[in-house]
């Protein structure tokens, strides 16, 4: 848990400017989602964020602390990548430990590290399984564990969910957001998903040219006149919407364009405003949420 501050970070290859004034704060705990264009800089500001690569200019700050000289293992920076980069050779249980080993950890702590992380992701039962024998939404829970094993204050998710067929997809971003939201860790997502990047995050970063466009609230994002923004988010309506009921009792929303939609969520009453998203396209799909997930 900490909270983020990029100061005009600036990286350029060979000459070749890729970042330039990059400049964001994000409050300790608070999940953002990074889209923006092929190319456009996201992984480079992630590498420069965990410590693998050093910008030219401006700063990297945890709590109040520069990190942008210190090295990649002290900044407490954890990392998940598409494809999940699991040892294949490895048991799952292994696979989560690898993080406490390379740091020494104590045999013992390190077990109970493991079991409680497994306990988190509902992996305890295939803690001896070889990821060559996980489903893709496990593997991805397991990257998951590995990178929170060892308590980082701050979570990278590298289009972590991207090899995912769409199904099991947003079914495993919501499980990965409550674990996250419960840890209170803080948490930067790429992705090139519109559904993934609003259900995710309550605020999204725009990056286009190595540039910030916009970091905002998904509803106020969606209104940006970028012509990438445009383009991204065409698939995707939000808007926010009272809960009402039925004379029978369901709580029900009504969409834009007025549809009713019964609506059945935890800690949700009528009277409560919510955010609803309402997926265009051959798979329509509407994602209820209330506004105060956070
Ligand atoms: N190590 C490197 N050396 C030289 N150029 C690099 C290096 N890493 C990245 N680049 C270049 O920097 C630019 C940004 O790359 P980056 O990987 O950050 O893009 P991205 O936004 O993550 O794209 P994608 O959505 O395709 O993953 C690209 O033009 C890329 O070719
Ligand atoms: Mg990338």
């Amino acid at each position: 848990m900490a909270k983020l501050r990029l100061a005009g970070i600036r990286k350029a290859f060979d000459g070749k400017v890729v970042l330039e004034d990059v400049s964001i704060d994000v409050p300790s705990g608070e999940i953002v989602a990074v889209i923006g264009p092929s190319g456009c800089g996201k992984t480079t500001l992630f590498r420069c964020i965990l410590g693998e690569l050093r910008p030219e200019g401006g700063s990297v700050v945890v709590d109040d602390l520069d990190v942008t000289r210190v090295p990649q293992e002290k900044r407490g920076v954890g990392i998940v990548y598409q494809g999940y980069a699991l040892f294949p050779h490895m048991s799952v249980r292994d696979n989560v430990a690898y993080g406490l080993r390379m740091r020494r950890a104590p045999r013992r702590e390190a077990d109970e590290k493991v079991s409680e992380m497994l306990d988190l992701v509902q992996l305890r039962h295939r803690a001896d399984a070889y990821p060559g024998t996980l489903s893709g939404g496990e593997k991805q829970r397991v990257a998951l564990a590995r990178a929170l094993a060892v308590n980082p204050r701050l979570l990278l998710l590298d289009e972590a969910f991207t090899a995912l067929d769409a199904t099991t997809r947003s079914q495993v971003v919501q499980e990965v957001r409550a674990i996250i939201k419960r840890l209170g860790v803080t948490t930067l997502l790429i992705t090139h998903d519109q559904e993934e990047a609003f259900l995710f995050s309550r605020r999204v970063l725009v990056l286009n040219e190595g540039r910030v466009v916009t970091f905002d609230e998904p509803e106020r994002v969606m209104r940006h006149s970028h012509p990438f923004v445009q383009d991204f988010v065409k698939m995707c309506l939000i808007h926010e919407a009272k809960v009402e009921t039925y004379a029978s009792g369901t709580m029900f929303v009504t969409a834009e364009g007025g549809a009713q939609i019964p609506i059945q969520i935890p800690g949700v009453a009528p009277g409560d405003v919510v955010h609803v998203m309402v997926k265009k396209g051959p798979t329509q799909s509407i994602e209820v949420w209330p506004t105060d997930a956070d």
